[in-house]
């Protein structure tokens, strides 16, 4: 296990539970273990690896093994060969979303990334004295996140192999838990929304990034397309030919736009519902849910926003057939958790 992951996981460990039965975990120099069911958990090639298994009833469909090992052949997103602190500052902060995420959440902030693939966003919210926890099921993934960590000396970014499903931390230990891209890859979004938002502390927010049900059709059209044509027309796809970013990251986006053996596509209607079931209160969501309204560097995400009515919304969310095929047809929701 990396040092800097060793040093944090001792000094925090009263954040930590075991994923199989609940209880405490001890560390004892080298590897961790439960002390009520015995189990020890391993470092896996420099990984430490709290994962444990669904162990859902065998009726239940789990895409959780396929997932992993498709996203262990094609880590998402990957690094450009040339990638520094540097080049990774300037690239996230040339997306608005993340230049205001990074601008608004205050230095101290500690954060559990759901998911976090190659760790951009983990590594990238870490240099501002935040404390970031990027965990996923994929171990490839997490090697690169951890070893442009090491290559960066961003000693606030740590990676830890963890099944969302299976949570390997005590509820409401974070203050902003972000899973951008993730939970439409599970057999369960809603199940997974819930056991994410058991950790987010009471007044702490969560950050879900999901495909959209309409803000999709483009991209489910070129699949067909690129099914068709046997991967002849790639070229419809801009980022996949696009020369300003490495062969390994364009080969990783066409993956997982158009080879991913699971994804569902949801609206910010449907979140609404998991946020009532959970006792969350809508904060802002990118597109908003009101028609025409834009998002510019003033937003505030973090304040509550308008929360267009069921007319607005059906109007933004025809508008994603039209706007989704940029982003891969994507939306995202902030809430809040209310104190109890
Ligand atoms: C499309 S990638 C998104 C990566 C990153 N969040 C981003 O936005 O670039 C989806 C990631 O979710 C991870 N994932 C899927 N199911 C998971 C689960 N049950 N627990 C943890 N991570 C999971 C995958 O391994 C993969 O790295
Ligand atoms: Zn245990």
């Amino acid at each position: 296990m990396r040092e800097c992951d060793r040093v944090f996981i001792a000094d925090n460990i009263e954040l930590f539970l075991c994923p199989q039965c609940g209880g405490d975990l001890v560390f004892d120099s080298e590897s961790l273990s439960c002390s009520g069911c015995g189990q020890t958990y391993a470092e896996d090639d420099g990984i430490s690896s709290l994962f444990w298994p669904n162990e859902w009833d065998p009726a239940k469909e789990d895409v959780t093994a396929r997932i992993k090992s498709f996203y262990e052949k094609t880590p998402f997103p990957n690094y450009d060969d040339f990638d520094n602190v540097g080049s990774l500052i300037a690239k996230a902060r040339r997306g608005l979303f993340a230049k205001l995420l990074d601008d608004q959440v205050p230095a101290g902030t500690r954060i559990l990334e759901c998911g976090c693939g190659t760790g951009q966003l983990t590594n990238f919210l870490s240099i501002a004295n935040r404390t970031v926890i990027g965990t996923d099921i994929c171990l490839n993934s997490l090697k690169m996140g951890s070893a442009f960590r090491d290559a960066n000396d961003l000693k606030r970014a740590h990676f830890i192999q963890m099944n969302l499903f299976r949570p390997a931390f005590k509820p409401r230990s974070f203050d902003l838990v972000i899973s951008n891209g993730v939970l439409h890859h599970t057999s369960d979004p809603l199940l997974a929304f819930k056991s994410i938002a058991n950790l987010v502390k009471p007044n702490g927010y969560i950050l879900i990034g999901l495909y959209h049900k309409y803000g999709r059709l483009a991209t489910d059209l070129r699949r067909v397309l690129f099914r068709l044509t046997r991967d002849r027309m790639k070229f419809l796809d801009q980022r996949t030919i696009s020369g300003d970013i490495s062969q390994a990251k364009r080969d990783s986006w066409f993956n997982d736009q158009y080879k991913n053996p699971h994804e569902s596509k949801h609206t910010v209607g449907e979140v609404l519902g998991w946020l009532e079931e959970t006792n969350f209160k809508f904060v802002h969501s990118l597109p908003k849910t009101v028609p025409f309204e834009n998002i510019d560097h003033s937003e505030r995400l973090f304040q509550p926003d308008r929360l267009g009515n069921l007319f607005e919304r059906l109007i933004v969310n025809l508008g994603m057939i039209v706007t989704g095929h940029k982003e891969g047809g994507f939306f995202i929701v902030i809430a809040r958790k209310m104190g109890d």
